[in-house]
């Protein structure tokens, strides 16, 4: 078994995968659930995904983001959403952390209260805090399925509006990103280097990067 530090560095954005092998539901289920082991605020967990398998709303899809081939070869491609209004299954949540007995109530009154002082009526943090909390979902899909021996490929290469339409999806969600998960074919680029560490990472104080 790979280390999760292996696995991080043998990810690559995949670009060609074989279109002949497919997914079954529950592994995607299994995948989809690693993923929302991500961190969110106040545990709000403003991920949303819609996993497409069939071919022809992977079609509709590929339409309204540049025709990316992968879209449609990959076993499935998730559109990951961001629910904007996520703040509102926190009573729920909050409910569920209860049964635990892990936190006290005074102190998860205290999270609500909080939370709604902060994304309550403040419509660009709760946009923001949709698209973080939904890209630390993505990443951890994308790690997920290199650990179960599945490539990867995110994009951001579509029509948000266009995919919105396409899938009816309301307002109140944002569309954060696409991510292709299958099986490598041929053809793939090795790893991309990074920028060096001291131009991306300073101790103590900004410098100039
Ligand atoms: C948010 C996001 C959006 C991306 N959008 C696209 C895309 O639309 N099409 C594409 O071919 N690659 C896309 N990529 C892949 C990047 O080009 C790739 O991550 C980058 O070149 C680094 O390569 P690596 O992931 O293999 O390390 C995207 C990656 C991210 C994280």
């Amino acid at each position: 078994m790979n280390s999760t530090l292996d696995i991080i560095k043998q990810r690559t954005s995949v670009n060609k995968f074989d279109p002949t092998k497919t997914i079954s539901e529950n592994e995607i289920k299994d995948l989809v659930s690693y993923a929302c082991e991500a961190p969110s605020s106040f545990n709000i967990q403003h991920w949303r995904f819609i996993a497409l398998t069939n071919k022809t709303e992977k079609e509709k899809l590929k339409a309204v983001a540049f025709n990316q081939e992968k879209i449609t070869d990959a076993a499935v491609t998730f559109i990951v959403l961001g629910d904007m209004k996520g703040i509102e299954k926190m009573p729920e949540i909050l409910s569920s952390i209860k049964k635990t007995n892990l936190i006290d109530q005074q102190i998860l009154d205290a999270w609500q209260q909080m939370a709604n002082g902060m994304y309550k009526e403040n419509p660009i943090l709760e946009r923001d805090e949709a698209i973080r909390s939904a890209s630390l979902a993505a990443m951890t899909l994308m790690l997920a399925a290199q650990a179960k021996g599945y490539a990867s490929g995110a994009m951001i290469g579509f029509d948000p509006e266009g995919v919105k339409k396409e899938f009816q999806i309301p307002d109140r969600y944002v569309p954060v990103m696409l991510i292709a998960v299958g099986y490598l074919s041929k053809g793939n680029w090795p790893r991309k280097p990074r920028l060096p560490l001291d131009s991306i990472l300073s101790f103590n104080k900004i410098k100039q990067f």
